[in-house]
Formats: structure tokens, sequence, C-alpha cells
């Protein structure tokens, strides 16, 4: 996007770079990635949104991608902004895939997978029928319903595949205790188990 000098929206609608609009509305397919920057995707993305104009959007499969590169915080709310856009664009999007240090490597084989659904999907496009269609679809997809007790469970679960803490067994416990909580509907309380959890492991980039 920087490349392509994208600017912000100032009231002129669809004031993408030319070109960008051409290769989107060319494109079988779209993925769009963003940093996670402060809990969400980054003011460039949201530019490129707010401007972009894609006649042919409706039914074009689509994966958003969202990386947050530092506490991981923030990864689930920033792929809900990238699905917002297509759901409101009515496109066909798939996988919503949320990364963080911790996910990087299981995400990036995950991905080689969604690109070949892509492809497959790219060749039958299919526009959805009515809003309710459209809806339906994206009620079924992953994250999209998950606040911040669930982005905390997500990166423990990230964590405690790849830690090295000794403090590792006592986080288990406490996730395990965070989860049982969620079960009996006790969101608030398992929050304090989650976030114990989630920062007995944490560590910070090399
Ligand atoms: C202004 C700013 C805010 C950021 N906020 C977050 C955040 O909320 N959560 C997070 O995990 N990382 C955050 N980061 C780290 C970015 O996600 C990370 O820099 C990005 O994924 C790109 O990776 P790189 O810096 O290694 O190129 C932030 C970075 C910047 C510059």
């Amino acid at each position: 996007m920087i490349d392509f000098d994208v600017k912000p929206y100032t009231g002129v609608r669809e004031s993408c770079p030319k070109n960008l609009n051409r290769l989107c509305e060319e494109a079988d397919a779209i993925v769009l990635g963003s940093p996670v920057y402060w809990g969400d995707i980054s003011g460039l993305t949201k530019s490129f949104m707010e401007t972009v104009s894609i006649p042919s959007a409706d039914g074009k499969p689509a994966l958003g991608i969202s990386i947050a590169g530092g506490t991981g915080k923030g990864l689930l709310s920033g792929i809900q902004s990238i699905y917002h856009f297509f759901f409101h664009k009515r496109m066909r999007a798939i996988n919503p895939t949320p990364v963080s240090r911790f996910n990087l490597e299981e995400a990036t084989r995950e991905l080689v997978d969604s690109g070949r659904k892509l492809v497959l999907l790219s060749r039958e496009k299919k526009p959805f029928q009515n809003l309710n269609e459209v809806s339906r679809y994206y009620q079924s997809l992953p994250f999209l319903d998950c606040d911040i007790l669930d982005e905390f469970m997500l990166l423990t679960t990230q964590l405690l595949r790849v830690s090295k803490s000794d403090r590792i067994e006592d986080a288990r416990k406490d996730y395990e205790k965070a989860k049982s909580l969620i079960q009996r509907g006790e969101r608030v309380e398992a929050m304090t188990y989650s976030v114990r959890a989630y920062e007995s492991l944490y560590f910070k980039a090399e």
C-alpha cells in the first residue's frame, strides 16, 4: 500500500490510486494482510478500505491475515476489522488467519492450504443472493464474535505450545481453570486466570 501511495479518505469517494483499483477489480481473489497497531489494523490498511473501488467484489474470494507482531494482543480484533470490510464488500472470505509471534510457523503452513482453497474458489465465483445469505455466511466464520477473553485464551494456547518458561505448569493450571469457568459462563472470573497464564508465559521478541 505504501508502494501504491494509498492516501487517507478526504471526502472524494473511491479515490484509491487507479492502478490499485484496477488490480483489485481484475484479481480472481484478494489476500489482505495488516500489521496490528494498538489492537487494530494499520491506518494505511483502513485508508485502503475506505478509498478502494471494487465493483466486482460480490462473491470474490478473499482471505485476511492480521499480524500482531509484538505482545500478540489485538490479533483477533485486527482480524475482525479485515473481515468486517470483506463482509460489507460482500466478498466470499475464507479462513480468517490471526497471527502472532507465537503461532507464526503454524499460521504460515495453514496459509499455504488457504491459498490453494482460494485458487479453487476463484475458478467459480459465486455472488451472494441477498444480505441474509452474506450475513449468515459471515456468522459461520471463526473468530468474528470473539472478545478480549477469547484473545487471551488463544494467545495462551499458542504460548503453551512454544514457551520454555519454567512456569509452564502453573500457567497450564490457570488456563484450565479459566476454561472451566468459561464453560460455566463465568467469563469475568475467567479473565483473571487467563491473563495470569498469558503473563507468566509471555516473552519479549529477541
Ligand atoms: C504503533 C504500533 C502499535 C503496535 N501495536 C501492537 C499491538 O497492539 N499488538 C501487537 O502484538 N503488536 C503491536 N505492534 C507491533 C506490530 O504488530 C509489528 O511491528 C508488526 O507486526 C510488524 O512487524 P515488524 O515490526 O517485525 O515488521 C505495534 C507496532 C506499532 C508500530
